[in-house]
């Protein structure tokens, strides 16, 4: 059977230095669902999202207490393998970062990196995560040709799909349309949503309409805290808090 809880924070808590970022963050994030996380710029979304795969450990001064679990292993124990980790969880920022190499090779790197050299076999994953991010049709003809020719919200497809290419099972996305013009944004959307029957997603938006048209369960972030977590719909209809309500319905942030 299925787990329904892909992850799990307990007593979560982030420091930067003296900056208390993140303040008991207790979170389960259903199987196969989307999350948005929303609330005001600096409330600490994209730090919460960081700790879901230890991106974190990358910054000096950092200091996690508490848990997070990933189907039921604390991804904090001194034994996990971070890289393995960052595979099972990958990430999509904000702007999309191809790199300065062709279509085909930004695909096929982390297979590469990971030791895959049968061009069939590369040729099968590079197809397959494209059409994985709804991006094979506009690319095909152009595989050789550098990514960074292609339009921002074909960079971010191919983003994606270069997460897909190492089959993750969790992807994290921090404001992945926030660069993208509106239309490239309703394609990223669509994605998002066909890729939540094979993928747990967690994505980060400052835009309210967004996390109600597309996600399954909502976090609203203040100051380092989770003020209310419910499903997307009582969140935007019905929240028991007054400040996600001021939240949502603009009286502030
Ligand atoms: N690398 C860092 N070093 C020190 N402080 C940071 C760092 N990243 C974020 N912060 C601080 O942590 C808080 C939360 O930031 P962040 O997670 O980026 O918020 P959000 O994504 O909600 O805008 C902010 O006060 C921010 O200034
Ligand atoms: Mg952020």
């Amino acid at each position: 059977m299925q787990r329904q809880e892909k992850i799990r924070t307990r007593g979560l808590n982030l420091f930067y230095g003296e900056h208390h970022a993140l303040k008991d963050i207790d979170l389960n994030v259903r199987t196969h669902s989307i999350t948005a996380l929303i609330g005001p710029s600096g409330c600490g979304k994209s730090t919460f999202l960081r700790t879901l795969n230890r991106m974190n450990d990358l910054i000096d001064g950092v200091r996690i207490i508490g848990e997070v679990s990933i189907d039921d292993e604390n991804i904090y124990q001194p034994n996990v393998d971070v890289v393995a980790l960052r595979k099972k969880v990958g990430m999509v920022f904000q702007r999309p970062n191809p790199f300065p190499m062709s279509v085909y090779d930004n695909i096929a790197y982390g297979p590469r990196i990971h030791g895959l050299k049968d061009r069939r076999k590369l040729d099968e994953i590079v197809e397959k995560s494209l059409k994985g991010a709804a991006l094979w049709e506009e690319v095909k003809d152009r595989l050789h040709k550098p990514a960074l020719g292609l339009s921002g919200g074909q960079q971010q497809r191919l983003c994606i799909a270069r997460l897909l290419a190492v089959e993750p099972e969790i992807l994290l996305m921090d404001e992945p349309t926030s660069a993208l013009d509106p239309i490239s944004t309703l394609k990223i959307e669509e994605l998002v949503q066909e890729l939540k029957r094979e993928y747990t997603i967690v994505i980060v938006t400052h835009n309210m309409q967004q996390a109600a048209r597309i996600s399954d369960f909502t976090a609203y972030f203040l100051n380092g805290e989770v003020v209310e977590y419910d499903t997307t719909d009582v969140i935007f209809t019905n929240p028991r808090d007054q400040r996600t309500e001021d939240y949502i319905t603009g009286r502030f942030g």
